[in-house]
């Protein structure tokens, strides 16, 4: 009998089976596939490793804007990808590792959840049937897939890809059209721009980014339309056959052709044939229901990351796991979601943390905005030549508190934790004044704006 079943080995199921095992939990971790979940293997890391080359080819081309002269430079995308796949197999070996340090056992099945027994849980996987006391579900998310006509085909066909067969795409291709420009879809727009692809996304809103800020929305936009990438909002995509997808504006249809076609069109909670019905774990819109502590509707069963669909994010996954370790072992540990940072690793990149003011109108709340250039900004001045970005916070007029920061610019990515502290700590504007930000950095914009 274990302490603990978690189903799932993505960053919710590793990170909680690693921290119960260091509790001294006895842990089960049943996976179908790889450790490491989408984030690892088709998401997150891939990806990244995939943008850094990007980045690179793009210094390199612009280097004598900072008088470093590059001849001849070139972009090896089968080389990048064996990079992505060797960075891969080794933090994939090091979940592994770190695991099995903690005396995790794992199971590479298929785990179904058969009912319970007494007071413990039986799920069975592969020809085992295991028993647990408590039960972390963890099974992540899957692409939508919507009913538009082709696309099933085209998916089968290899002609549309998502976001897993993007990152294995033996070939840039000559030209490629995106399908949501969200997330996924911009940051994959960044990847084939540079590697070569003529990109169009195609986005059904009149905005980019979806939750992001829309003035920070709005200005990687036309950063991405400078680099060439081609945008058609308003847009909604009707139908899709080799080679071309239809999309239909403002009452017209129109045609792209197009090599290859990315639908990334938003992801929903993975719940199919776990068993749940078994035990009447309650759903809400396909989405496991959890509380602020990660506990379903049934004493014993929890639920972390992209199946509780509250945030689908990675980082938000690992603190949802670390909510639910706490509050196995009797420390109800409650998640503040206002506090959650988004990050979108175009090139600028994109982070934010709490209100846009988008949601502070729709609140309802009393806010006002510090906004500043980050031409103010000397380590941005000093490594982006001719380039431009964005810092804004917005406070509550009343009690001067935080409600968010968002920034545009190179590094927003590592720079945005300082503002989530600041809004998880429920700091005001003057609360930030005693902190000392390293000069010249980057993060410092977030110092200046807030005295600007
Ligand atoms: P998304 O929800 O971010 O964006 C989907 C976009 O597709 C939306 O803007 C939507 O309006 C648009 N859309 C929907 N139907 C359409 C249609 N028929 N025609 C045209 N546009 C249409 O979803 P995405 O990009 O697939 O990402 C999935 C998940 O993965 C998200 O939950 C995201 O948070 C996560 N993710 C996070 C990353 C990060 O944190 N950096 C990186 C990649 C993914």
């Amino acid at each position: 009998m274990f302490d603990l079943i978690i189903i799932g080995g993505g960053p919710a199921g590793y990170f909680a089976a690693e921290r119960a095992g260091q509790e001294g939990l006895n842990v089960l971790l049943i996976e179908k596939s790889s450790l490491g979940g989408v984030c690892l293997n088709e998401g997150c890391i891939p990806s990244k490793t995939l943008l850094y080359s990007a980045k690179l080819y793009d210094n390199a081309k612009q280097g004598e804007r900072y008088g470093v002269r590059a001849d001849n430079v070139s972009f090896d995308h089968s080389a990048v990808l064996r990079r992505k796949n060797k960075v891969v197999r080794i933090l994939t070996a090091g979940i592994k590792a770190k695991l099995t340090a903690n005396n995790v056992k794992i199971v590479n099945e298929k785990a179904k959840i058969l009912g319970k027994t007494g007071d413990s849980f039986n799920i069975k996987a592969g020809d085992m049937t295991y028993q647990g006391k408590q039960i972390l579900i963890a099974t992540g998310s899957v692409p939508v897939i919507p009913p538009i006509p082709g696309v099933q085909e085209g998916l089968d066909a290899g002609y549309i890809l998502t976001n897993r067969s993007i990152l294995d795409l033996a070939e840039v291709p000559a030209s490629l059209v995106i399908i949501g420009g969200g997330v996924i879809g911009l940051e994959m727009a960044s990847y084939y721009n540079s590697a070569g692809s003529k990109v169009t996304v195609i986005e059904m809103l009149d905005y980019i980014g979806g939750f992001i800020d829309r003035e920070i929305g709005d200005f990687l936009l036309k950063e991405y339309q400078k680099k060439g990438i081609q945008f058609k909002l308003s847009s909604r995509v009707t139908k899709v056959e080799p080679g071309s997808v239809t999309y239909e504006s403002d009452g017209e249809l129109f045609t792209i052709e197009a090599d290859k076609a990315l639908l990334s069109i938003g992801r929903r909670p993975a719940t199919c044939e776990l068993g749940l019905e078994a035990i009447g774990v309650e759903l809400e819109k396909g989405r496991i229901k959890t509380d602020s502590c990660g506990r379903t509707n049934i004493p014993g069963i929890f639920a972390a990351g992209d199946v509780n669909g509250v945030s689908m994010l990675a980082h938000t996954a690992y603190r949802e796991a670390k909510a639910c370790i706490n509050t196995i072992l009797g420390n109800e540990d409650i998640i503040n979601y206002d506090a959650v940072p988004s990050v979108i690793y175009t090139n600028p990149e994109v982070a934010g943390v709490g209100e846009t003011e988008e949601s502070a109108k729709k609140k309802g709340l009393d806010y006002s905005v510090k906004k500043l250039s980050m031409r103010y900004n000397g380590r941005f001045m000093a490594e982006n030549e001719g380039r431009d970005g964005i810092c804004k916070v917005l406070y509550d007029n009343q009690s001067q508190r935080i409600l968010g920061i968002h920034i545009i610019s190179s590094y927003a990515s590592e720079i945005i934790h300082s503002a989530a502290m600041m809004i998880e700590s429920k700091m005001t504007i003057m609360d930030t004044d005693r902190f000392v930000f390293p000069h010249p950095t980057v993060s410092e914009i977030i110092s200046d704006t807030i005295l600007s």
